[in-house]
């Protein structure tokens, strides 16, 4: 019963370990605060609560959904788009509804790479972002990124050899979990560099909707003929906080679509009904949700980096997404400070090595509980005397 060599191939999970390490703590009766995977705990808008139980109830929405989702799925994206980053959508063929976008972007690579193909990714990332490739027996392609240079990769920098080989170019800004963010300027060098050298161009846009400050990230799509390379992946899970109930859709250049499209139809069944009329009142929604969302994760951000730099830990407030980024205190590795944290603390985070080699020495905070809990994990570390200097 050996399994198959694309999963031997692939690094070691990280979340997968730290569940089971969270288990065991469960099971001794400790007190975690859980800052460790990004799983939003704002509850969703209660208005898509009540669409998606009445959805439910009309038994239609229980028989198989079509792949390209239904008219109003297909409507609702076509004017957020344009409402909220200023694309233009094609209702027709220019969206599929994706099952979260984890699963969009990792089927992008098996339907695009070929056993050998090279793919650009800067690291660290996301992991879909490079183990998609390694499934469909590529190469994900390092292109190594600091905090010196705003955590954007130098695209200037990468050798015409590898240009020339590579297939996909993956971003993804606001980043997960360096919180770094990029410029039109970054975005308009991004497709003259997928379009000189024929490749496609992949933006991951999961944090459009968590920023601060009015600093509003652009998408890629936004850029003067970006539609002839680029694919985005969108999401609901951060912006409604609906991760569980898994929505998302993806948008962009027609071709890539229909070949996202051909192999999900190989796999899957669309996204369920009622979960689309759900998105479809969620992305139709006035008020102020989407902006009470970002003051609550700025006040954590604030309260979480005001509360580290106390401990002696000089790091800045990110300007989006829901992560604080921080090197580990010297003496420590990635692995060994989270370790000392989970046992001494109970506080749980990510290692920076599961967002790849170029994470390490760094950890990352998910600021996925409440203002009260993320103050009390900052006092249990001050009593365990964890302090950066
Ligand atoms: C950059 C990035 N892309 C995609 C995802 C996955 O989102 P979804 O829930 O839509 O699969 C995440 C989740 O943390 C993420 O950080």
């Amino acid at each position: 019963m050996e399994e198959a060599q694309r999963l031997k191939n692939l690094p070691p999970y990280v979340f997968a370990e730290l569940d089971r390490l969270k288990a065991i703590e469960y099971k001794k009766g400790a007190d975690l605060i859980d800052l460790g995977m990004g799983n939003p705990d704002v509850p969703p808008p209660p208005e898509v609560i009540e669409a998606l139980i009445s959805a439910i109830r009309e038994p239609s929405n229980s028989r198989y959904p079509t792949f390209d989702g239904c008219d109003e799925f297909r409507a609702a994206v076509v004017s957020w788009c344009k409402k909220q980053y200023g694309i233009k959508v094609d209702f027709e063929s220019g969206i599929i509804p994706l099952i979260g976008s984890k699963e969009g972007l990792v089927h992008f690579a098996l339907a695009f790479v070929n056993p050998g193909d090279m793919t650009l990714v800067p690291m660290p990332a996301y992991p879909a972002h490079f183990r998609g490739t390694i499934l469909a027996g590529g190469e994900p392609y390092v292109l190594p990124t600091s905090s010196g240079t705003g955590f954007l990769p130098n695209l200037d920098e990468i050798d015409p050899e590898v240009a020339r080989k590579a297939k996909i170019l993956f971003l993804s800004y606001p980043t997960n979990p360096t919180a770094a963010t990029a410029d039109r300027a970054f975005f308009e060098k991004a497709v003259a560099f997928a379009k000189k050298h024929k490749i496609i161009l992949v933006h991951d846009f999961a944090y459009a909707e968590i920023y601060f400050e009015g600093k509003k990230p652009i998408s890629c799509l936004s850029i003067p003929g970006a539609e002839e390379v680029c694919i985005e992946f969108h999401t609901l899970s951060k912006t409604f906080g609906m991760a569980g109930w898994r929505v998302g859709f993806v948008v962009g250049n027609l071709k890539l679509i229909a070949t996202l499209k051909k192999i999900k139809t190989n796999l899957d069944y669309g996204l369920f009904s009622a979960v689309q009329k759900a998105a479809v009142c969620a992305m139709n929604l006035s008020g102020d949700y989407l902006e009470r969302t970002r003051r609550i994760y700025q006040e954590r951000r604030d309260i979480m980096v005001d509360g580290l730099n106390k401990l002696g830990c000089k790091t800045q407030k990110p300007s989006a997404s829901m992560y604080v980024w921080v090197p580990v205190p010297s003496g420590f590795d990635s692995t060994s400070f989270s370790m000392r944290l989970l046992e001494k603390t109970g506080i749980v985070v990510a290692p920076g090595p599961a967002f790849g080699d170029l994470g390490e020495g760094y950890v990352r905070f998910a600021l996925v509980d409440s203002k009260e809990r993320i103050s009390a994990a900052l006092s249990r570390m001050e009593k365990a005397g964890i302090r950066w200097s």
